[in-house]
């Protein structure tokens, strides 16, 4: 399973990359406005800071809800940085314009996705990538894994080369659960990642073995 940071902070983009464990960078506009990244031109800068740190791709987010006004933004996007994956909101003109674009070659990441039937859509019109929000349905006492699985079954089903992202990942038994259901990449905040280190065995293995090494040194 690939490991996605979601966020725009480049700070922890740089500490998931040092830790040799990351694939890619999803980001979208809330994520830009917490960082305190405004204004087009600071926004376009920031996705090619953040394609300078990390190796894989960064989803960028179109602004604009018709398809006219999505083609010429994620153009724009696309032509910033080889890394760059169009991110596009799951809605009628949404899906046309991932359709545009993958006839084009022009990856994409199609967002805001909570059914199996969204997720059908967006394989159908050729997206790369498609994003359903496991840590939101689980807000309103929905299963979100669920979807996952539902969504992994019916690619499985017909061979589709749509990659499910699991985003809104919260904590790390959501990455795990994932991983566990076969959910191609994951996204989620630096601590989802840094938690999947922590096991008190682990630090009172390693506590003893220095101790020990100390009595004989
Ligand atoms: O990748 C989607 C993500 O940014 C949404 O996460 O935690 O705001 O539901 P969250």
């Amino acid at each position: 399973m690939k490991f996605f940071i979601d966020t725009a902070n480049l700070a922890q983009i740089e500490e998931a990359q040092a830790l040799g464990v990351l694939d890619g960078v999803t980001t979208n506009p809330s994520l830009m406005a917490k960082e305190g990244i405004t204004g087009k031109d600071n926004i376009l800068k920031h996705y090619v800071d953040i394609c300078n740190i990390v190796e894989g791709d960064v989803s960028a987010e179109v602004i604009a809800t018709d398809f006219e006004g999505m083609v010429k933004e994620g153009e724009e996007l696309a032509s910033l940085h080889p890394q760059i994956v169009v991110k596009l909101p799951m809605i009628a003109d949404g899906i046309k314009a991932c359709k545009y674009f993958s006839d084009r070659g022009i990856r994409t990441n199609v967002t805001l996705v909570f059914s199996a039937g969204q997720a059908l859509l967006a394989a159908k019109a050729g997206a790369t990538y498609v994003s359903p929000f496991l840590g939101r349905l689980d807000d309103i006492s929905t299963d979100g894994l669920n979807l996952i699985a539902e969504i992994r079954q019916i690619y499985d089903n017909y061979e589709f080369d749509t990659q499910i992202l699991a985003a809104s990942i919260r904590h790390t038994m959501h990455v795990i659960e994932c991983a566990k259901i076969g959910s191609d990449v994951m996204t989620g905040p630096l601590s989802s990642i840094k938690g999947l280190l922590k096991h008190p065995l682990t630090d009172i293995g390693l506590a003893q073995f220095l101790a020990d090494y100390k009595k004989g040194n």
